[in-house]
Formats: C-alpha cells, structure tokens, sequence
C-alpha cells in the first residue's frame, strides 16, 4: 500500500526580520502565500527508511536522515512508538535550496503521507507541533493558503485573500544556504534592527486582490543579504520588471526571484522573456493562493 501527498510551494510576500535571538533564530512577520508549484511525497511500507528522489534537480536532494523528510518519518513514528521502516519517494519540483520551502513542504508531506499510511489518525495541533519541531515553514507548507508567521515563523494565523495572483518564478543555478544568507543580514545591519511588524496595506491588499497595491508593499528584509551573496540576482530582477512585471522581490532566503503581474497573459510574457535572458536557469509561472499538504493517493 502507497500514499501520496502533494505539497505547495511558498512565497514571503513581507519577511519582516527582527534581530538574532539568543538560540540563533529571528523574530519575524511572516507573510506567506502558497504557490501553485508542488513536490509530491509517497510513502510506501518497507523493511527500513529508505528515500529515493527523482526531477531535474534530485541530484542535489540528500537522501540519508539529514532530508527533513527522513526526519519528519522519525519524528512521527517515535512520538506513536512505531518504527519509521518506509520508503519515501519524492518527485521534486520545487526548486532546491531556492527559498521556496521546497525542503519544508517534503518534511510536511512525509508526515502527512506517513500518518495515513501507518493510520496513527494524528490530531491536526500534533502534527503542526512536529512541523514547528522540524522547521519554522513546515506548520506553513502543511497548512497552506495564506497566513502570517510570527516567532520565527512557525506560530500561524491565517489570512483572508480574495482572487488570485499570477507569479513567476525564476530559478536560479545552484541554491543558496538559509543559515548563511540570515548571517549576512545579521552582518549587514551590526547596529540592530526594529521589531518586525506586519504591514497593514500588504495585508489590505490581500484582503482586497489587488495586485497593484501588493505589489507597492512586498518587502524582504533578507533581499538585500541575498543580493550580497549573489550580486547576479539584480539583473534577475531587473529583466523581470523590465518585461512588465509589476515588481519583482527575492523568495524567502533567495537566490529564486519571484515577480507579481497583472495577469496571466503577462505572467507569461514575463516568463518568456526571464528563459531568453540568460539572467536564471528557468522561469515557471503559477498562481497563489493554493491549498496546504493534501492527500492524493
Ligand atoms: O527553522 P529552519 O531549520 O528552517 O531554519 C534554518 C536556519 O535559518 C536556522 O538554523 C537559522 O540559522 C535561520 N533562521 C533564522 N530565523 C528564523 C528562521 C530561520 O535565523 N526565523
């Protein structure tokens, strides 16, 4: 017997950092939307842990017990006194280390995918504690739609959207390491910095579906530690909104770039125009927001 989940991507349409806490996190405000990009995550019975990865870019996903996944069967097969023999299998399309959650939405549909398979029937604030256990996005990548993240990122109240909004991706080579890109803005702001606040217009943007107004307050205070990293994202961005997005803002740690447009039709004038370039690997449009972790199988 398999089960499948299906797990979204996410984008930080405002991360608001605060400083460095004394057990290494960040306090922040959150805001993420899902995105129409998913991983799929099946767990099948089997004699031990095992975990098998396939997509362009399997060849860059770990598949001993430091995968979140790995650890998210762990982690569920510990707290119901079983032992965690399953074969994971991951079909990946979420970009790798690219700030999209993609690693947070496997470890999300490991545990959900593992409690239908081993039928442990977990209550839903137990599973969201363990997502909270395995890393500040994983609550999100279970829960999905739209919600603010405070604390660092895990504690979440969701948001009301109307509509839809059209993105595109634009991926980049090579990921860059979440650690290192929040100890370049540490780096980056030595004298301190003011307490991370939800925007009010970001948020009546979302309430209202006007893409406009979102795209006036998207805000990463990480960008410009991306950027420090990987000074080509610039042209990323620059070739986006030259092409007609209506702005185009780093994804969570980086290095993808996400760009918010009008509408679909654009979206993919957008896209095509990111692909000739030769500024990011590939470019992707989707659409948020999308439901969190769901079976499928
Ligand atoms: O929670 P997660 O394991 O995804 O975090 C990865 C790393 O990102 C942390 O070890 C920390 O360096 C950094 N981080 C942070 N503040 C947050 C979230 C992550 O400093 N709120």
């Amino acid at each position: 017997m398999s089960v499948t989940a299906s797990v979204p991507a996410k984008v930080n349409v405002q991360l608001a950092v605060g400083g460095a806490r004394p057990d290494g996190f960040h306090d922040l405000a959150n805001v993420f939307l899902a995105v129409g990009l998913h991983d799929e995550v099946t767990a099948t019975a089997a004699d031990r842990l095992r975990l098998t990865c396939e997509g362009p870019d399997a060849h860059r996903v770990p598949l001993d017990r430091s995968n979140l996944a790995a650890r998210a069967a762990e982690l569920l097969a510990a707290r119901h006194g079983l032992a965690p023999d399953v074969h994971l299998h991951i079909v990946k399309d979420i970009p790798v280390a690219g700030g999209m959650a993609g690693g947070s939405a496997d470890a999300a549909g490991a545990l959900l995918a593992c409690d239908a398979l081993w039928g442990t029937a977990t209550p839903q604030d137990e599973l969201l504690a363990m997502c909270a256990e395995l890393g500040s996005d994983v609550p999100f990548s279970l829960v999905g739609g739209a919600a603010l993240g405070r604390g660092r990122g895990e504690l979440l109240t969701p948001l009301e959207v109307s509509g839809t909004f059209h993105w595109v991706f634009a991926a980049a080579d090579g990921g860059l390491s979440t650690p290192a890109v929040y100890r370049e803005f540490d780096r980056l702001n030595p004298s301190g910095v003011p307490e991370p606040e939800p925007s009010p217009a970001l948020l009546a943007a979302l309430r209202d579906g006007d893409a406009a107004a979102l795209a006036a307050s998207l805000a990463n205070d990480l960008q410009p530690a991306a950027l420090s990293l990987r000074p080509s994202l610039a042209a990323t961005l620059e070739a986006g909104t030259a092409a007609g997005a209506l702005t185009g803002i780093v994804s969570g740690s980086g290095p993808t770039c996400a760009f918010l447009t009008p509408d679909a039709g654009t979206a993919e004038k957008v896209a095509t125009a990111l692909r000739e370039s030769g500024t990011c690997r590939t470019a992707r449009t989707t659409t948020s927001p999308v439901p969190g972790a769901t079976l499928v199988g």
